[in-house]
């Protein structure tokens, strides 16, 4: 039985409904300063503690037998708890992004080996069906040497959608620059190719539609697109999270025999692949429309179907229990998890200086590692709106 804490019942409470349902998993406690969130699933606890302040949590949960945490609180703070955490004996389950800073990518990636608790990123997208269909193809060596690959995620909405998911002056969404919210589209780029980004140059545009709130969405870009060199000899150009209007996502794949593809026209529910006539494989089509369906999973598959961003939560849970349960290493590590929070990081100082191309570091080389340990630059401002030492969108160049 894995027993494990939840600290943010917002998006938290999404992975709470499925805790809830997993006999295999107890809820030993769950952490919210905002009560209404906190209690949402009161009735439905066992025996989790319900606190409201970080340090009660951990105490009270450990009291419960927990020995993992999972962390939903907000965007930017990810590391600073994760750390808490695994100096205090837990092991992490983080939502994205890793981390905010590159010194604090440093101190997560040294505070896991110091500890040896285990960390795993809670990145959903490359989970979905259709990404996973993507994957398995990929995996058969169909698409010849991957050449190219594209991840695109838009999340816009109305303006009283924005201010709902934006409570506060000081809060994350006001003040994140577009390349920051990158792991739902390079993750799966990531997981279906098995590549790691080495180098990213990147570029915003500026939107007038979001710079009319600007007085309280600081972040009034619409897009920050990174482009990469990835460590397969694969370029790669990528998403944050963007305001594009567009469908809400997509992702391509080519390589010089075959492509893969999934989202913007094509039929929903729908991978297509693509052949030359001349590299066609005799028992292929030159094109083919798959279904995006995993029910030779059967449970899982239907299980997967009912949970949120195309399965892709529930998959995160079983990826969970693999990990923290069977001791299986999950692809998203410490490693990848800071290489994706740096390629944000260090696409948006692109996007600032008209798309300098800049070195990602290897977290894995202590010498990499004390470059940028001092780098605490950051967009966010702290609880008391201060702290802020980068821009968060482009300099307006007005009309
Ligand atoms: N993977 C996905 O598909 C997905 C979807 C939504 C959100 N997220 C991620 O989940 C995280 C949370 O986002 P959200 O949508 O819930 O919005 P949010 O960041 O506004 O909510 C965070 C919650 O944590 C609580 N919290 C934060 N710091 C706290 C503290 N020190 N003590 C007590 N409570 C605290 C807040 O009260 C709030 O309820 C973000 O990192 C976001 O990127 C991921």
């Amino acid at each position: 039985m894995l027993k494990i804490g939840v600290f943010g019942a917002w998006r938290g409470n999404s992975y709470i409904n499925l805790f809830l349902q997993d006999e295999e998993i107890e809820i030993a406690a769950v952490c919210d300063k905002d009560k209404e969130k906190l209690y949402e699933h009161r009735d439905e606890f066992k025996h989790a503690a319900l606190c409201s302040n970080f340090d009660e949590f951990l105490a009270q949960g450990k009291k419960r037998g927990m020995t993992a945490v999972f962390l939903a609180n907000y965007f930017h703070e990810h590391s600073v708890y994760a750390v808490k955490a695994m100096r205090a004996g837990l092991d992490v389950i983080s939502e994205c992004t890793a981390a905010a800073t590159l010194a604090q990518c440093v101190e997560l990636v040294e505070c896991a080996e110091q500890t040896s608790r285990k960390y795993m990123l809670a990145e959903n997208y490359p989970f979905s069906t259709e990404n996973l269909i993507m994957e398995r193809i990929i995996s058969e060596g169909s698409l010849g040497t991957l050449l190219y690959a594209e991840g695109e995620y838009n999340h816009s909405g109305s303006n009283e959608q924005l201010r709902e998911l934006t409570p506060g002056k000081n809060h994350w969404r006001a003040w994140m620059p577009r390349t920051y919210y990158v792991t739902h589209a390079l993750g799966p780029i990531m997981y279906m190719t098995k590549s790691m980004p080495l180098y990213v140059s990147a570029r915003a545009a500026h939107s007038d539609l979001l710079y009319k709130i600007k007085d309280w969405r600081h972040n009034y870009d619409g897009v920050g697109m990174m482009f990469c060199e990835m460590d397969n000899g694969m370029i790669a150009r990528f998403t944050g999270c963007t305001a594009m209007a567009s469908d809400y996502s997509r992702y391509r794949v080519a390589g010089d025999t075959a492509s893969a593809e999934w989202g913007g026209y094509i039929e929903h529910g729908k991978v297509r692949k693509y052949y030359f006539e001349h590299t066609k494989p005799e028992n292929e089509e030159l094109i083919s429309l798959l279904d995006a369906d995993l029910s030779e999973s059967g449970a899982d598959a239907e299980k997967a179907k009912s949970a949120g961003h195309g399965g892709g939560d529930y998959r995160v849970v079983l990826e969970i229990k693999k990990y923290l349960i069977d001791g299986a290493e999950p692809f998203f590590d410490v490693y990848r998890a800071v290489a994706m929070s740096a390629t944000a990081i260090l696409g948006w100082r692109s996007c600032l200086n008209h798309g300098e191309n800049i070195r990602i570091p290897d977290f894995r080389s202590p010498s990499e590692r004390d470059a940028v340990r001092g780098d605490t630059l950051t967009p966010f401002p702290d609880e008391n709106g201060e702290g802020i030492s980068l821009p968060c969108a482009l300099p307006y160049k007005g009309k």
